[in-house]
């Protein structure tokens, strides 16, 4: 199994680019199938979890072509067939779920394994089934199969009873075929749903309101191809800004919307992070004297989860008492034990972590529990002097591009072996 080993307590500097959004790819990737021409997603990061929803397709017999180099993926699926899809599959990653919006609204049918992914939380999937059932699909769970029938989809009037992400998405895929008008409130703000939005209206598609909790959406007969640019990955970008603030150095980042990236700036902002934001850039200073803070993960535009274990990172080696509330998942506290074997002093009280800060963490050998936990190690690691070593780092290849190499183009020295 591969592990990073890293060296820290230098000093980076330079500039680093930020990747297309996992988040916003994977659920582009499972639109594409709303139609049967060709459609052409660029600037697509290479990532674990997106080769996985590529062979979810490939495994309906969609035509996926990747050129590598230039990170363009071409996927058409004239000649899908709506099969079962593979257990394995789907248990690999929860994202590969997103199909099913589309399958359904598509074929009429679609038979679905319970979905897989990081060990956060219990993640149940009501709120996908009750939307779908709301636009008139008969839906059985059978051995761990979800089985969803519907002759054709209608539209309907949706309440989330939370704004989860995966459902939004499904459901306005599973809608923008749909016979009519559906309304769905209380949706997901999140700004991959906007870019979900996007393409699908550059296919021909009619959603209003991405983007706020109201999302309208007018069914279509038929959508056609369209090319799409996915948005940058705001917590990708919010990553490497804690490794500037943690290792105390300076560098760009170049690759940011500073609108999306506002919940996780203001957090920074308060601390006392010097940053600068020029268009789609951003300088940190990260020689700043930080201050202590009291953080609440929240759904968009909240301080997102996805930033949680990094931020908690920072706050490890932050002079003073801060706090964490992790209310999006119960479970999403691994990464402390890991970092209090590098000398962080946490204490986990329910859904509350409290965090007081140490002069500096200490390199040990850590494990890696999931993806952001992953990269809460990898910053942890780099700030301090001596050797770490990383295990358990394909949960970290499921969503940051390469990472190692980026690292190392700032001079950190990291190795994967
Ligand atoms: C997406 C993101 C993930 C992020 C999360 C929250 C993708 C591919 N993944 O995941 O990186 O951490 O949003 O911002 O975009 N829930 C239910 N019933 C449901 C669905 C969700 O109770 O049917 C609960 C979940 O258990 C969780 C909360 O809602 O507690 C948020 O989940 P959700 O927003 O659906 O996250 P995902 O779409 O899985």
């Amino acid at each position: 199994m591969q592990r990073f080993r890293i060296r820290g307590g230098r000093t980076l500097n330079g500039e680093i680019e930020i990747s297309s959004a996992k988040n916003s790819v994977l659920p582009i990737i499972a639109a594409t199938i709303l139609c049967d021409d060709e459609c052409i997603i660029e600037n697509v990061p290479m990532l674990d979890d997106v080769f996985v929803i590529c062979d979810v397709l490939k495994s309906l017999k969609v035509n996926v072509s990747i050129d590598v180099g230039n990170r363009i993926f071409r996927i058409n699926s004239k000649d899908m067939l709506p099969l079962d899809l593979s257990e394995n599959l789907i248990r690999k990653m929860r994202a590969s779920f997103l199909v099913l919006g589309p399958l359904v609204s598509r074929f009429g049918k679609a038979c679905i394994y319970m979905p897989g992914g990081c060990n956060i939380g219990l993640r149940p999937i009501d709120l996908h089934l009750k939307g779908l059932a709301a636009l008139g699909a008969d839906i059985s769970i059978v051995n761990g199969c979800v089985e969803i029938i519907a002759k054709r989809l209608v539209g309907s009037n949706i309440y989330l009873d939370f704004p989860s992400v995966g459902a939004t998405e499904n459901l306005i895929m599973a809608a923008t075929l749909a016979e009519g008008k559906t309304i769905i409130e209380n949706a997901a703000k999140e700004p991959e749903i906007v870019d979900l939005a996007v393409f699908i209206n550059g296919m021909g598609g009619d959603i209003q309101g991405a983007g706020t909790s109201k999302i309208v959406i007018n069914g279509v007969k038929k959508l056609r191809g369209v090319s799409h640019i996915p948005i940058y990955d705001r917590i990708e970008a919010g990553t490497y800004i804690v490794l500037a603030a943690i290792t105390k150095s300076k560098f760009s980042i170049k690759g940011i919307n500073e609108e999306y990236l506002n919940p996780i700036l203001s957090k920074f902002y308060e601390m006392g992070l010097d940053m600068d934001v020029n268009g789609n850039e951003i300088f940190v200073n990260g020689d700043s004297d930080l201050k202590p803070i009291n953080v609440k993960t929240l759904p968009h535009p909240g301080f997102p989860t996805d930033m949680q274990p990094q931020l908690m990172a920072l706050l490890s080696i932050t002079n003073g008492a801060s706090t964490i509330i992790e209310t999006i998942f119960e479970n999403r506290f691994m990464h402390v034990m890991e970092m209090c074997r590098m000398g962080a002093n946490i204490s986990i009280h329910d859904r509350v972590a409290i965090i007081e800060g140490v002069s500096k963490l200490t390199p040990s050998t850590v494990k890696a529990t999931d993806l952001r936990a992953g990269a809460a190690l990898i910053l942890s690691a780099l700030s301090c002097e001596g050797e770490s070593e990383i295990t358990d780092i394909y949960h970290i290849d499921r969503g940051y591009s390469s990472i190692e190499c980026k690292l190392r183009k700032l001079n950190a020295d990291i190795e994967r072996i």
